[in-house]
């Protein structure tokens, strides 16, 4: 006789125990909890053959080969074809690593409101219009609200499909009678599977769900896409749960009142991590924007003090941006110290240097610092920029314009080389920069051997600088 066995379920990091607690023991969240029943077992079917032979309609039907069961020489491994789809937008084929690899699962998630479900539609439409019939499931607008935006976003169509559904089964019966080229699930957290007794967007919900449509993709080589709602703390059965299950995790971020939108890569099977395509919203959708460095730049006035243009490796591709610093006397004996896309220790380390190696009486100062066109930086090449910054509004002298700002800062107040300097060198001479400060290293001759290589050492003079304060005196003489 089959037992049928409870678990209890942490609603937020999806630990599973056998007893209830007031307290998740896996990530300390209190009263998180909830009793899951799990489909009857018995020693004839375990728990993963029982999930595929759900799944042998749907597969079998889709022309899949069914997962061998023994081990098997690598050597005799199929290798998945190297061909790419292209999603029809070049800054989300970066992301995706070149484009979506066969069968695999993609992520993206994103706070509500923030352009997902336009971003997949735009992206439906290309491969309907290029490539074959593509499926989109949505379980959160109907499919005649779908098809109000899609008027909008001038999305035809003959082969998208749209499918108003919640459940996973019908989901999955779609995708075998329909065999399409992509399919997208708008959202995962509405999906539910029946043989689950837990509420839909619940965690064990969530990701049962994923891991199904995982096996559907990954036995029928159709790339899918499946969007995850974040709220601001990541805390809502959601992505962040299911990360390790996805092949790629995208994440699309944009402040509200700004009409950039980021799409990140956090997570890549097939490519790099942490590429960044940038997006723009319009009245239309969303609009790619193939060169965001000019963008930014192009209302940097470069007149105030206070303000750098810094090179950041974003991925393999370098953006420059603008760094902006307000150094005021601070009125009530506690100096504040605000950090915008910066971390905000590494801004209070930099304040130190600059007190303490170069010389500068922060001490009494509030310090604001703002990365233009809300950016995040996170990497240490761009110190050089933010503490030239700061020493510009603190001396109220401005840097040149024309110089961008490379190098990361020691505590010793030293420049520290960075990785890829040449490839950061030429972007900034390709936007017109007259000249680069960069940390003077055996590197620097290279450098300049490269800019000379591209034709552009006439345009673009790389200065080296040892020090921080050596830097500063060069970029504010
Ligand atoms: P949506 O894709 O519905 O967000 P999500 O799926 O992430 O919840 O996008 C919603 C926002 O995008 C909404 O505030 C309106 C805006 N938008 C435009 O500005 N232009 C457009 O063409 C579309 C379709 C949406
Ligand atoms: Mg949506």
């Amino acid at each position: 006789m089959p037992k049928s066995r409870t678990r209890f379920v942490c609603q937020q990091c999806g630990g599973e125990q056998t007893k209830w607690l007031g307290r998740c023991p896996d990530c300390g969240a209190w009263n998180t909890l909830e009793e899951v029943s799990l489909p009857e077992t018995s020693a004839a079917a375990p728990a993963p053959q029982r999930r595929y032979a759900l799944l042998t309609g749907a597969a079998a039907t889709a022309g899949a080969s069914a997962a061998p069961t023994v081990p098997q020489p690598l050597s005799q491994v199929k290798a998945l074809s190297h061909e790419r789809l292209s999603v029809g937008y070049a800054e989300m084929d970066r992301v995706l690593g070149g484009g979506l690899v066969p069968g695999s699962l993609t992520l993206v998630g994103g706070e509500p409101g923030i352009g997902k479900s336009t971003l997949l539609l735009q992206v439906s439409g290309s491969i309907a219009e290029r490539v074959g019939p593509v499926l989109y499931v949505s379980g959160e607008e109907s499919s005649e609200q779908i098809k109000m935006r899609a008027e909008r976003l001038e999305i035809s169509g003959e082969r998208l499909y749209l499918l108003a559904t919640v459940e996973l089964e019908v989901i999955c019966e779609a995708i075998a009678r329909l065999k399409p080229a992509l399919v997208v699930v708008d959202s995962i957290q509405t999906v539910f599977a029946t043989h689950l007794t837990s509420a839909p967007g619940s965690i064990s919900q969530v990701r049962e769900c994923t891991l199904h449509l995982m096996q559907v993709a990954k036995s029928s080589h159709i790339p899918m896409f499946i969007i995850g709602h974040v709220t601001k703390e990541g805390t809502v059965a959601g992505p962040k749960a299911l990360e390790h299950i996805a092949d790629c995790v995208l994440y699309l971020e944009g402040e509200r009142y700004h009409t950039y939108r980021l799409l990140r890569g956090v997570k890549n099977r097939f490519g790099a991590t942490h590429e960044v395509g940038v997006f723009e919203m319009h009245g239309e959708g969303l609009q790619e924007v193939p060169n965001p460095s000019a963008l930014f730049l192009s209302e940097h006035p470069g007149a105030a003090s206070g303000s750098a243009v810094v090179v950041s490796m974003e991925g393999t591709r370098p953006l420059l941006v603008e760094v902006q610093a307000l150094v005021t006397p601070s009125n009530f004996g506690i100096a504040r110290c605000t950090a915008n896309g910066i971390e905000h220790n590494r801004l209070l380390m930099l304040l130190a240097v600059l007190t303490k190696r170069v010389g500068l009486a922060l001490g009494n100062h509030d310090v604001y610092t703002n990365v233009v066109g809300g950016f995040t930086l996170e990497e240490p090449a761009v110190d050089l920029g933010v503490a030239a910054a700061i020493a510009s509004s603190y001396r109220d002298r401005r840097i040149p314009p024309d110089l961008a700002l490379i190098g990361e800062v020691g505590l010793s107040g030293e420049l520290r080389p960075v990785s890829r300097l040449g490839l950061r060198v030429r972007e900034a001479a390709k936007l017109g920069f007259k000249r680069c400060l960069v940390p003077a290293s055996g590197r620097t001759e290279r450098v300049r051997r490269e800019l000379e290589g591209a034709g552009l050492a006439e345009e673009c003079r790389v200065i080296p600088a040892s020090t921080l304060a050596v830097a500063l005196e060069i970029a504010l003489h």
